[in-house]
């Protein structure tokens, strides 16, 4: 069982096992998927082709990674910017099944357990942190503690991927397949959230979908924020 504090909501065992399978069966919603997506995105392509071009390192963090090759598919599309780049990944979860099959298969990374909202990394450590819908898996109450955290312990100009499903106002559901609570509000309230730990979003850079069938109104929007830089 899950803790109630930090994380999803509580999920039976046969639940968990469904909500990391699902990964295997629809490679695309894993972090492949959404990195496919940022890279759609010419604003985007552009500032993170910036960003890396004259690095030799990076360390990047993802935080929250329900699907094991995430890490190693992270290290091929940073290389796809700058294939020199000594890359150091951290991989964050609150659910230990997150992180065992990425020992498991032997991926190269650190996997560190623990809530997004209270890490154990140094304040200004990572370049980039990717952080693909787990808000959307965590209750409305853990937002802003998980933003206020990534202001933390992100550079000054360091680049946050993010995704996030969004919806016309406040809603919560959960899909027979991929059994977790979701956690949804409108776009506008995560840009408005975001603001306060001075973040933006820069024009053209969310690609937008929506989830399939009976869920269709439910929007995802994936895409990069960067720090205001004065
Ligand atoms: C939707 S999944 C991540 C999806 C991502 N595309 C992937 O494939 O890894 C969200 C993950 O965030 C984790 N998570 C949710 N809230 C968290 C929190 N407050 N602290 C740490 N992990 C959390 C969940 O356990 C889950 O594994």
């Amino acid at each position: 069982m899950t803790s109630k504090k930090f994380g999803p909501d509580t999920m039976t065992n046969k639940g968990m096992k469904k909500f990391f399978d699902f990964y295997k069966t629809h490679k695309s919603r894993a972090l492949v998927g959404f990195l496919k997506d940022v890279a759609k995105s010419n604003t985007n392509k552009k500032r993170i082709s910036a960003f890396l071009r004259k690095r030799r390192k990076v360390t990047c963090l993802i935080l929250g990674c329900s699907y094991w090759s995430n890490p190693k598919d992270t290290v091929d599309f940073l290389k796809g910017f700058n294939k020199n780049l000594d890359i150091n990944i951290t991989v964050l979860d609150i659910l230990s099944n997150a992180l065992l099959e990425i020992v498991k298969n032997d991926i190269k990374c650190l996997p560190v357990l623990a809530p997004a909202q209270k890490t154990p990394f140094l304040d200004n450590y990572f370049d980039i942190i990717i952080c693909d819908c787990l808000l959307t898996c965590c209750s409305f109450n853990q937002h802003e503690p998980v933003i206020k955290e990534i202001n933390r312990i992100i550079k000054k100009r360091g680049i946050l991927l993010l995704g996030v499903a969004h919806s016309k106002r406040n809603i919560t559901f959960k899909m027979a397949e991929r059994p977790i609570v979701n956690y949804c509000r409108p776009f506008a309230d995560y840009k408005k959230l975001f603001g306060k730990y001075n973040f933006v979003f820069p024009k053209n850079s969310s690609i937008e979908t929506h989830l399939p069938g009976k869920w269709s109104q439910i929007r995802i929007a994936n895409g990069i924020v960067l720090k205001k830089t004065s």
